[in-house]
């Protein structure tokens, strides 16, 4: 039977660009003859039946926001069958025939299980700013992240030259240290290190070792948060057993990452994701994640995209060490 009526839905961490690609769901929606329907809170909202209609006025002026009107949440009900059921009825008595959610692999996680239970339809939309999903080049939120991130280290900068002193800024990414290496790339980080990798913190100390012979007038070493060290105080605690006459500050960037106006990128992308998931169901795909791969609009099917490991460039970090 033919879609009629789309549900749509933030989940997980929010990231600045949800609200772009919910405008687009939901006016694509409408140009297409759909009605559609916002649920709020994520799954949590879907099973307290927290869902109302939209029109294309209701999502007027968001474009720019960052966050989510729809609000999220990260939900431990819908992992039980119990609480799939519940969301079921309600999805029904809201005559909802299929879903989009816009969120990360936790979200693809729970839209898989709900299709394998339920045959209900769910196209996802990449929404987080780790950008740690396989099918897409870039996830909704990235770009603004980073540049958020790269702005704060740059006034960081300024005082760490103003005083001689060496910052470890600790970046968001429990799992993926995406935002490390970029952030740390282009703030002239001498020292990078990410989840994915082991970090070497001898060759960290070897470089600001290095540094010291080299008359470096401030250094910043850019850590992810999931990084195996233990994060940003362990490393100052490393480097202050070694050295003793560094200036050591710590920063931690935190949620100042997760927020603000989208970036033209990030508006952009989202509005072509919500667009294609929108045609996506009404082509008749479910349980795949839409995304860009070269600038063209790609399906990946929700198994390989929470699966699989999107490949990271590892070779940049070092990069970054060779030009400090
Ligand atoms: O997944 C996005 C993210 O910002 C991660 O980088 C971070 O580890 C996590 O969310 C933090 O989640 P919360 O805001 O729930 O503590």
């Amino acid at each position: 039977m033919a879609i009629q009526k789309i549900g749509v839905f933030t989940s997980g961490g929010d990231a600045p660009g949800m609200n772009a690609a919910l405008r687009s769901v939901v006016r694509s929606a409408i140009h297409s003859g759909l009605q559609v329907a916002g649920i709020m809170r994520g799954y949590e909202g879907m099973i307290d039946g927290e869902i109302k209609d939209l029109d294309a006025r209701s999502v007027g002026n968001i474009i720019q926001r960052g966050g989510t009107i729809l609000k999220s949440a990260r939900s431990e009900q819908f992992k039980t069958v119990e609480g799939r059921v519940k969301a079921l009825e309600q999805l029904k008595k809201n005559n909802i025939d299929a879903l989009v959610a816009i969120g990360g692999d936790g979200t693809f996680t729970g839209s898989k299980i709900f299709y394998e239970e339920h045959q209900f339809s769910v196209l996802g939309v990449p929404g987080t700013i780790d950008n740690d999903l396989y099918g897409t080049d870039y996830t909704i939120g990235f770009d603004t992240a980073i540049n958020t991130a790269v702005s704060a280290i740059d006034k960081i900068r300024d005082t760490a030259m103003a005083h001689d002193r060496l910052f470890i800024i600790e970046v968001m990414g429990r799992d993926s240290g995406l935002i490390a290496i970029e952030t740390g790339i282009a703030s002239g980080a001498g020292s990078i290190l990410i989840p994915e990798i082991e970090s070497d913190t001898q060759a960290m100390l070897d470089n600001l070792q290095k540094s010291l012979a080299a008359k470096k007038l401030f250094r910043i070493i850019v850590v992810a948060e999931g990084d195996d060290s233990g994060g940003a105080y362990k490393i100052r605690e490393l480097i202050e057993q070694q050295f003793h006459h560094f200036d050591i500050k710590v920063t931690i960037l935190g949620h100042i990452q997760r927020g603000g106006n989208p970036t033209c990128h990030d508006r952009v992308l989202a509005t072509r994701l919500g667009h294609a998931a929108v045609q996506a169901l009404k082509a008749g795909k479910h349980s795949m994640m839409v995304g860009t791969i070269n600038h063209q609009v790609v399906y990946t099917p929700f198994e390989e995209a929470i699966s699989k490991t999107k490949t990271i460039p590892l070779d940049w970090a070092e990069l970054a060490t060779v030009l400090s």
